[in-house]
C-alpha cells in the first residue's frame, strides 16, 4: 500500500522487545501549565472561521539535547522548513462559535496519507475525515462546515486514516475544538484547558513504535501529558470552568484531587448538562470524552493548599499475553494544583467566587426510538499467529482480531445502515474481557441505561455524549438520529482496536 515503517518481526515464543524507555525524570517538571496555542482566525467577516493547518513532522528538544521527530499540527505562518512550532505538543485549539461556517485549509506534508476527523462535530459525512477520504503526502484539501444551533460543546481533532490511526496520533497529531454558544450561562467564568496526551518515549529520545502489549491493550507511554507538558503546575485563585480532553490513545482517567476535594461536572462531550452534577470526587474519562468541571479556588481567608490532579487506578482489565489479565496500572499525576484563597488574587475587580446556575440549559430526550441497532464487541486471539516470525502488516501484528458483529473493519464493507431523522436505540454490548470506549461519528448522543449481570441501571441524567465506556460484559443502550446522509464511522476509541479492525461503517440514506 504505502511506503511505511514496520514494526520488526517478533522472535517465537517472546513478547515484543520493547525499547528501553526514558526514564520518567528525564522529561522536566513542574512549569506552569502551558497555554494552548489558537489557531488565529485569517478572515474578518463575521461569522466566519477561515485557517490553515498542516500536519508536518517537526522535532522538538524534549530530552535535553536530544531532538525528537514528531508530527505536529501547524499555522500556515509554522511550515517553512525549520521553523519551530511554538508551542506545546498539541494541535492549535480552534476556537469558534454556534453558527460559524468553518473552512480549514488542510496540507499534508507527512509521508503517510492522512485526514481531520472533527470527533464529535456534526459536520457533513465528506468533510468528516473518513478512511474513505485521504489526503496524500503533499496534496492539500479544504474542510468547509456550518456549525448548527446547540453544536457549542468541547471537541477534538485528528486523523483517522486506515490501519495509520494510532500512530499518527502517537507521533503527535490531535488538537483541541471549542464550539461557543451565544448564550453560554457560563460564559464569565474563566477557562482552563486541560489537553491529556499519551507519550512512549524511547531512550534516545524517539517516540517509541508499538509492541505486541501496545496493540492489544492500547498503547500508553510512560508520559501522561496535559497541554504537552509533563506535571505541569496549576494555581487557582477563582472559581475555574475547566475543560479537559483525553485525546490518549489507550489511557483511562480516573480523574481525582489526591485531597479528595469536591468538584462539579457541568458538561460532557456535546456541551453542557441541564444542571450541575455536584460534590463528585472523581470523574472517569475514557479515551476519547472530554468534560467540562468547575474546580473551586479555597474560601476567602482560608490557606492556600496544595493537591495532585491525578488519574487514579482503574483496572480496564488489561490482557496478559497467554491469558488473564493484566494488575491495572498504578495511580499517575497529571498536574501540580496549588488552591491559593481569594486574598492572594491579583487585581481589583477579579470577582473569586461564583454562584453557579440550577439551570445550565435545556437536554431534551431525543424521544420514543423507531429503529434498533445492535453492535458486538468481540475479539480473537490466535497465539500461533502472532509468533510467526515476520507475521506482521505494516507494524500491526497478525493473529490479532478486533471485531465489530463478528468482523473486523473491511473499506468495502457497510455494518449497518440507518435513516436520516430516525431516532434508534442502539445496544452497544461488550463480548470481551476488557473495556472498550464506544465512538459513533456525525451526532451526539444519549445513553438511556447500561446493563451488567442481568441488571439494567437507567442513566441519572440526560447529556449530550460521542463516546462511552462499555465494560466487560456490559451492554449499554444509546438514543441516536442522523440527520445527514453519507457514511459515518462508529468504533472503539482505544486506536490500537480500532486500526485491528473494532470499527465499522454506518450508511445513512
Ligand atoms: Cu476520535 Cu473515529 O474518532
Ligand atoms: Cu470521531
Ligand atoms: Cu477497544
Amino acid at each position: 500500500m504505502h511506503d511505511m515503517p514496520d514494526m520488526p518481526p517478533m522472535p517465537a515464543g517472546k513478547t515484543a522487545p520493547s525499547a528501553a524507555l526514558a526514564p520518567v525524570h528525564a522529561l522536566p517538571s513542574g512549569a506552569p501549565l502551558p497555554a494552548l496555542r489558537k489557531l488565529a482566525n485569517q478572515s474578518r467577516e463575521r461569522g466566519a472561521f477561515r485557517a490553515t493547518l498542516v500536519a508536518q513532522p517537526h522535532a522538538l528538544e524534549l530530552l535535553p539535547g536530544t531532538q525528537t521527530p514528531f508530527w505536529l499540527y501547524g499555522d500556515a505562518l509554522s511550515t517553512a522548513p525549520g521553523s519551530p512550532i511554538d508551542g506545546p505538543i498539541a494541535g492549535p485549539l480552534i476556537d469558534v462559535r454556534e453558527g460559524d461556517t468553518v473552512e480549514i485549509v488542510f496540507i499534508n506534508r507527512l509521508p503517510q496519507p492522512s485526514m481531520i476527523h472533527w470527533h464529535g462535530m456534526p459536520v457533513p459525512p465528506e468533510q468528516d475525515g473518513n478512511p474513505s477520504n485521504p489526503v496524500e503526502p503533499g496534496a492539500t484539501r479544504v474542510y468547509r462546515f456550518t456549525l448548527p444551533r446547540g453544536s457549542a460543546g468541547t471537541y477534538w481533532y485528528h486523523p483517522h486514516p486506515h490501519m495509520l490511526t494510532a500512530e499518527q496520533v502517537y507521533r503527535g497529531l490531535a488538537g483541541p475544538v471549542i464550539v461557543r454558544a451565544a448564550d453560554d450561562p457560563l460564559a464569565e467564568w474563566p477557562e482552563r484547558h486541560l489537553f491529556v496526551t499519551d507519550l512512549k518515549l524511547a531512550a534516545d529520545g524517539a517516540i517509541a513504535p508499538n509492541d505486541m502489549m501496545d496493540w492489544m491493550n492500547g498503547r500508553e507511554g510512560q508520559f501522561a501529558l496535559v497541554n504537552g507538558a509533563r506535571r505541569p503546575r496549576i494555581a487557582v485563585a477563582r472559581d475555574e470552568r475547566w475543560r479537559v480532553w483525553n485525546a490518549g490513545s489507550a489511557r483511562y482517567l480516573r480523574l481525582m484531587f489526591d485531597d479528595g476535594r469536591r468538584f462539579e461536572q457541568v458538561g460532557t462531550d456535546g456541551g453542557l448538562l441541564e444542571r450541575p452534577r455536584r460534590d463528585l470526587t472523581e470523574l472517569l474519562l475514557a479515551p476519547g470524552e472530554r468534560a467540562e468541571l468547575i474546580v473551586r479556588a479555597a474560601a476567602d481567608g482560608s490557606a492556600s493548599t496544595r493537591t495532585v490532579l491525578t488519574a487514579g487506578v482503574y483496572d480496564r482489565r488489561k490482557m496478559a499475553m497467554m491469558h488473564g489479565s493484566l494488575p491495572p496500572e498504578p495511580a499517575c499525576a497529571l498536574a501540580d494544583v496549588e488552591f491559593a484563597s481569594g486574598v492572594d488574587t491579583p487585581g481589583a475587580g477579579t470577582q473569586v467566587h461564583r454562584a453557579l446556575p440550577q439551570h445550565l440549559r435545556t437536554v431534551a430526550s431525543l424521544g420514543e426510538p423507531t429503529a434498533h441497532k445492535s453492535v458486538v464487541f468481540s475479539e480473537k486471539m490466535d497465539m500461533a499467529a502472532m509468533h510467526r516470525p515476520g507475521a506482521s502488516n505494516h507494524g500491526m501484528p497478525a493473529g490479532m482480531s478486533f471485531m465489530i458483529n463478528g468482523a473486523s473493519y473491511d473499506p468495502a464493507r457497510v455494518t449497518l445502515t440507518s435513516r436520516r431523522g430516525e431516532v434508534e436505540l442502539w445496544s452497544i454490548e461488550n463480548r470481551t474481557d476488557m473495556d472498550h470506549p464506544f465512538h459513533l461519528h456525525g451526532t451526539q448522543f444519549q445513553v438511556i441505561e447500561r446493563e451488567l449481570e442481568g441488571v439494567a441501571t437507567p442513566e441519572p441524567f440526560l447529556a449530550w455524549r460521542d463516546t462511552v465506556n462499555v465494560q466487560p460484559g456490559e451492554t449499554v443502550r444509546i438514543a441516536t438520529m442522523q440527520s445527514m446522509r453519507g457514511e459515518r464511522m462508529f468504533h472503539c476509541h482505544i486506536l490500537e482496536h480500532e486500526d485491528l479492525g473494532m470499527m465499522g461503517a454506518l450508511k445513512v440514506t
